[in-house]
Parts: C-alpha cells; sequence; structure tokens
C-alpha cells in the first residue's frame, strides 16, 4: 500500500532527505546500519526521490547512518540499564529506531513530530501497546502534560536541536528536566561554522538552497549546561570519527582526508546527557 503524493516542505521535507539516506545505506553490500524499514517507507511513499538523488545529498549518506547507529547503541545501552524507562523520541520524523531496536516489554515510546510529518507517519505505521505518534511542534507549551510524568525519561533528538533558536531550545530543556526529573538526553549539534554557513546560504541563495538554515551550534558540553544547569555532560563522539565503516572507498577516502582537520572532523557531533 502506499501513501498516495507526498509534498512537504520547509523543516518538515528535511526528514525526507534523512529517509533517503537511509534507505541507501541498506541497499549497500556492508551497510554501516541497514535499516530495511527506511527502503520500505521509501517504496511505499509517492515522491519524486529523484530530486534527492544528487551527489551533494548522497555523499552523506553513511554520516547520517553512523550517526543514527551512534543514537541506536546509546538508546539500546539505556534500556538495557532502564528496562522500566519511557523514551521521548522528539522530530522523529519516519525514523524506525522504535523497530529496529530490541525493546524491552515495560518500555513507553513516544515518537513526536510536527503535525504533516505525523499524518504521513500514521499512514505507515499505527500506535500499539507502549507505543504512540504525537502531533506537536516540540516548541509548543502543554504537549508534555499528556506524557506520564517521572523518570527515568531517555529524551532522543536526533537532527533537532539545530533547527530551533537557542532560547527555543533552552526552554525546551527546562520543560523535559521538570516534567521527568531524570533520565538521559542524547542529541547532535553541528559546529558553529556549519550553522552560519546555512544562515548565510539561505540568505543569498535561497532561490537554490530550499533546506531551512540551522540556528543552533553546539561548541561543546559547555553549551549544554549553560542552556540548563541541570544536564551533565557524559559522552560525546564525532560522528565522522568512525569513517572507517563506511563501506564505499571513495567516500571512505574522503572522510578519512577531511578528519586529518579539527573543524571537518567536529563538523557533526553527538552528545549523551544526564539528569
Ligand atoms: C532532519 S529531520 C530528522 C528526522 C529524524 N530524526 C531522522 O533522523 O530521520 C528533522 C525533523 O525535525 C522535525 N522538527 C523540526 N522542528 C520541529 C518542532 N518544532 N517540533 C517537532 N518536530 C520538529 C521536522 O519535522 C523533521 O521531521
Amino acid at each position: 500500500m502506499t501513501t498516495g503524493k507526498v509534498d512537504l516542505t520547509g523543516v518538515e521535507s528535511t526528514m525526507l532527505v534523512t529517509l533517503y539516506l537511509r534507505a541507501l545505506d541498506s541497499r549497500a553490500e556492508r551497510p554501516v546500519l541497514g535499516d530495511r524499514f527506511a527502503a520500505d517507507a521509501v517504496a511505499r511513499i509517492d515522491y519524486d526521490w529523484a530530486t534527492l538523488d544528487k551527489p551533494a545529498i548522497t555523499r552523506n549518506r553513511f554520516m547520517l547512518a553512523l550517526r543514527a547507529r551512534q543514537f541506536d547503541d546509546w538508546t539500546a545501552g539505556f534500556l538495557r540499564r532502564h528496562p522500566d524507562a519511557t523514551v521521548l523520541q522528539l522530530a522523529c520524523g519516519l525514523d524506525s529506531r522504535v523497530f529496529r531496536l530490541d525493546l524491552p516489554e515495560g518500555i513507553r515510546w513516544f515518537d513526536v513530530d510536527l503535525p504533516d510529518v505525523i499524518a504521513l507517519r500514521r499512514r505507515l505505521y499505527d500506535d500499539a501497546e507502549g507505543y504512540r505518534m504525537l502531533a506537536t511542534s516540540v516548541t509548543d507549551e502543554g504537549w508534555l502534560d499528556e506524557l506520564p510524568s517521572g523518570g527515568p525519561v531517555l529524551v532522543i533528538a536526533e537532527g533537532l536541536l539545530m533547527y530551533l533558536h537557542e532560547p527555543e531550545v533552552a526552554r525546551l530543556l527546562r520543560r523535559l528536566t521538570d516534567r521527568f526529573g531524570s533520565g538521559e538526553l542524547l542529541f547532535d549539534g553541528v559546529a558553529p561554522w556549519v550553522a552560519r554557513t546555512t544562515q548565510l546560504a539561505k540568505k543569498y541563495l535561497g532561490r537554490w538552497y530550499h533546506y531551512p538554515a540551522y540556528w543552533t551550534a553546539t561548541r561543546g558540553p559547555a553549551d549544554i549546561v549553560r542552556w540548563n544547569p541541570r544536564l551533565r555532560h557524559r559522552d560525546d563522539v564525532a560522528v565522522l570519527a568512525e569513517y572507517d565503516r563506511i563501506p564505499d572507498p571513495a567516500l571512505r577516502r574522503f572522510y578519512r582526508f577531511g578528519n586529518r582537520f579539527a573543524w571537518f572532523a567536529n563538523y557533526l557531533r553527538v552528545f549523551r546527557a544526564e539528569f
């Protein structure tokens, strides 16, 4: 069954890119992530995927798969330590983490995204015992009241915080720590030069650059505490540090070379914080 024509714009459309890239990774002989749900979703969504089939986009397929894999590993570790936890995945897009991982029975998992994205997600997947989708902006007031309060909670924000403005990030994190009391936050952050480049591209090349700019960069652990002093940095990893897992020899060489330069190596980092 297909979804019917899909025509998303703005920040909602970015999850079609990450979905498509995970599907491409899954078709590699030795995929980094191997997300077969992504390939299946791409086959079912009536969208002009050829618009994404450009080297400037597809060369990122393994970087995005490495990012997702790091989130999967940290999520699996947290769920082993807290088999009765609540998981709140913000900006879920069409991510299939809830199906990819082997979840303990007591887990309650909430996937959250903007209404148009959740409407599409509902055409592919259903709510189930222990699993619910929520259609809301994470910056709206009130939506957290629908969720069970109390920790431990795992908050996953993959590909989200950079699209928000810093005061929105700080407000969101404060509302999360107030609501749940204890848990972990996993998120990815771009370097300041990356955010600045997207802002300039949007300003001067807006006719060609169709994606939203990044507003929040993450310089390092000090930013996390500045956003919310209740958060304690536990770990961070440069996504590209794992370039030797990339199966495509030309891309592997490209990333290996790039990794000699700190500004390139730290393009995208994944962070784990506790509260
Ligand atoms: C780059 S995609 C990442 C999607 C998914 N995490 C993944 O890795 O495939 C960014 C996602 O953030 C969502 N998003 C952006 N701003 C949001 C907001 N204020 N509230 C909820 N979701 C938001 C978009 O709709 C989109 O699905």
